[in-house]
């Protein structure tokens, strides 16, 4: 299986200190760039599906080795349903126009999120990209999808809880890396940069447990408008940040 070297938060290694190795995308303002224009929000999640395109080809093009994006949440099941059933339409159309093209250009596709409650059809085509892509390395598009941190948080302790029930661990051996490894997002690395669009500034129950030491960017863009610039910036706003993860400035004495 191939995997992204799982970096601990205090090394880095394999990533210049300019441009992050994982970057996480809250993506949102689809329904506000809609509005704007007259048009319902499936039309803001059309053209935002246009806008992840965009922003992982230009990920790809700086160096960035992995992207993970936030596209349903556990919360969103409280919109109407036309507008769940466009969002799936829409994951599904994604995977079948571009599974062949990410396949063909080494991207390792993964769905985080739970599959209880997904559609039967929508849980096979998930499944299918991840197996047709489980070889791939050279990049990881992981999407969010049905998708809560805690729920995530959650299921990864049942799983734990499982395996000490039946003798295979004891409690003692449950360590940060092997939670980490019961997680959705088990071989990539932890996220250096968040960013979220839209000019909201939360989480949204996004990647919990892996963004305790992430870079939070926060863009006014709504997300059918980010394109290869907006992600340069948010990059740039990276590089210039320091990195402590709790201790003291570098040539602090
Ligand atoms: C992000 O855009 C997409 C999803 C949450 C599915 P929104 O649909 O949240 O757009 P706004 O926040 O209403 O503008
Ligand atoms: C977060 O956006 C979820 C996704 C981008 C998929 P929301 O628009 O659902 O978040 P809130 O409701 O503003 O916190
Ligand atoms: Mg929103």
């Amino acid at each position: 299986m191939s995997s992204v070297p799982a970096t601990g938060p205090a090394t880095r290694q394999g990533a210049s200190d300019a441009i992050p190795a994982h970057v996480a995308i809250i993506m949102d303002g689809n329904g506000r760039w809609a509005k704007a224009r007259g048009l319902p929000r499936a039309a803001g999640h059309e053209r935002g599906v246009e806008a992840l395109r965009n922003t992982v080809e230009a990920a790809r093009e700086m160096g960035i080795r992995c992207v993970t994006v936030f596209s349903f949440s556990t919360e969103n099941w409280r919109r109407p349903t036309s507008e769940v059933s466009a969002l799936f339409g829409l994951l599904k159309a994604y995977i079948r126009r571009d599974l062949a093209r990410l396949k063909r250009e080494g991207v390792r596709v993964r769905i985080a999120g739970t599959r209880d409650n997904l559609p039967e059809d929508i849980a096979k085509l998930v499944d299918e990209a991840e197996r047709e892509t489980a070889h791939n390395s050279a990049f990881h598009l992981t999407v969010a999808f049905n998708y809560g941190g805690r729920e995530e948080i959650v299921r990864a302790t049942q799983s734990l809880a499982g395996k000490v029930a039946r003798g295979e661990i004891a409690p003692g051996d449950i360590t940060e890396n092997l939670f980490s490894a019961a997680l959705d997002t088990r071989d990539l690395p932890d996220p250096d940069l968040l960013i979220r669009t839209s000019g909201e500034r939360r989480i949204s129950n996004f990647l919990l447990w892996q963004c305790a030491y992430s870079e939070l960017v926060f863009s006014d863009v709504l997300w059918p408008d980010f394109d290869s610039e907006a992600l340069r910036q948010a990059v740039a706003e990276f590089a210039g940040r320091e990195r402590r993860y709790g201790a003291v400035t570098a040539g602090a004495s």
